[in-house]
């Protein structure tokens, strides 16, 4: 006689078959399966102890059906909220025709039409799969371009997982500046030879760096860092040193591209980087990054104008991947929309507020630092302007409240708040709902 699972396989549809499979398995079991098979038990990204099931605009439910109100999303590119029917529409026309070429396809030349239309710095651009990629190829045209070795980092900041962006990431322990203290095994001290340190917000100490050293190819600076505000004048004040010692600047937009602006923080603070790359929102969920300059500075790729020693050979298997580049498009044509960045910041203000009400009736000090498009709270009274400064108090008390929070409903990273388009006001209600509820939870902590 044949197993009961052979009949469903063959009474169901296959995709039936497989949600039924699906639907008998709890969030645990999944948890228990994922230990087995992947080290850690996860994915390398986030908690491994929730197992996400599916998304739809503003929510996400997990495999045990719980519902969340997503300000993860997906580390920033759902800004128009999971499933959005437009976006959905143009993925479906896409997969039909197609859905990866390895060749040039319209709906990559168009998005780079719109990414060189939309950004500042931006005359040609060229595809990666991810940010991470993006940004070590940002470094390497750099080097290219300059001829010079030295790339300047600033200390805490996020540039994907290549052995220059590892260094002086997350530093455990006080290395004195510049010096570069590598954050993952595996990586040659050659590495860390190559790169110079510098706290954020500090111009005296790039400018010093810049003087004593004559072979600095480029500046990598995230011009939201994390979450922590470059300070007024400070982006023009590299843009002006770079500018002095022909240094190349180089603005990592992953986040802040499409989110702080539809141009980026280029637009949002007035200063043009040399380079900048972009990922998350202009892929609308799919893998797709890029980096983006000049036309004088892109000739690197190609071959016949630069020759064979001054090339930087660069190609990838999903690059400028035609379902990712439909939903990006369509991303960024509901993103053009009249009040679209209005209505982004108007709900980051509100949850900002929420949050700060609470937390100063309750007496509990705090700063909620960042931009209304992305932001969260540091439990500290001193302000953060650097990595060094960027600190809880008591970091017990963010993992308390993040743990309240998701106990009521909410979905967040530990040290971000990514608010999206899709946020209802039935959402923020419920959100008010869950930040008291964690507030009394510090109080109580
Ligand atoms: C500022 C910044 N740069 C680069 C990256 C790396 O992007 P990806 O994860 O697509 O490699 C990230 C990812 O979060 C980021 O926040």
């Amino acid at each position: 006689m044949a197993s009961p699972l052979i009949l469903m396989c063959w009474e169901h549809p296959f995709s039936n078959w497989i949600d039924a499979m699906q639907k008998l398995t709890s969030q645990s079991e999944w948890i228990a399966r994922a230990q087995t098979v992947l080290p850690a038990g996860g994915f390398g990204n986030f908690d491994p102890g929730i197992v996400i099931a599916r998304g739809e605009g503003s929510h996400i439910w997990d495999e045990d059906g719980r519902e969340y109100i997503d300000y993860l999303i997906g580390s920033g590119p759902m800004l128009l909220g999971h499933g959005h029917p437009e976006v959905m529409e143009a993925v479906f026309e896409q997969v039909p025709k197609g859905t990866t070429f390895f060749a040039n396809n319209a709906k990559g030349i168009e998005l780079a039409e719109a990414i060189v239309e939309a950004v500042p710095c931006c005359e040609q651009v060229r595809y990666v799969a991810s940010g991470g990629e993006a940004d070590m190829y940002a470094m390497r045209l750099a080097r290219a371009y300059t001829g010079r070795n030295k790339i300047l980092k600033f200390e805490g900041g996020y540039h994907g997982m290549s052995a220059e962006a590892q260094m002086s990431l997350a530093p455990q322990m006080r290395v004195n500046f510049p010096t570069a203290a590598p954050d993952s095994a595996g990586i040659p001290q050659g590495v860390a030879d190559q790169m110079l340190i510098a706290p954020f917000n500090d111009l005296a100490a790039v400018e010093a760096l810049l003087i004593e050293h004559n072979d600095v190819a480029a500046i990598i600076v995230e011009p939201l860092q994390r979450i922590i505000p470059a300070m007024p004048g400070y982006l023009q004040g590299l843009r002006d040193l770079c500018d002095r010692h022909d240094v190349l600047l180089i603005f990592d937009e992953i986040v802040t591209g499409f989110r702080l602006a539809y141009g980026g923080a280029q637009e949002r603070y007035g200063v043009t980087p040399d380079i900048c790359t972009l990922g998350k929102i202009i892929g609308g969920g799919f893998a797709l990054a890029a980096l983006g300059a000049s036309t004088e500075l892109m000739k690197h790729f190609d071959k016949a104008i630069v020759g064979g020693d001054n090339w930087l050979m660069q190609l990838g298997t999903l690059s400028g991947n035609p379902v990712a580049a439909a939903a990006g498009l369509r991303t960024m044509e509901v993103l053009r929309r009249d009040g679209s960045y209005d209505r982004l910041r108007e709900i980051g203000r509100t949850l900002q507020g929420m949050q700060c009400r609470a937390l100063v009736e309750a007496g509990i000090p705090h700063q909620i630092c960042g931009d209304e498009t992305l932001f969260d709270i540091y439990f500290t009274r001193a302000a953060c302007r650097d990595y060094r400064s960027a600190k809880h108090d008591d970091p017990a008390q963010n993992i308390t409240y993040n743990a309240a929070l998701r106990d009521r409903g909410i979905f967040k990273s530990p040290g971000k708040l990514y608010p999206s388009l899709a946020i209802t006001e039935a959402d923020l209600a419920h959100t008010q709902e869950a930040v008291r509820f964690a507030v009394n939870a510090l109080g109580e902590h």
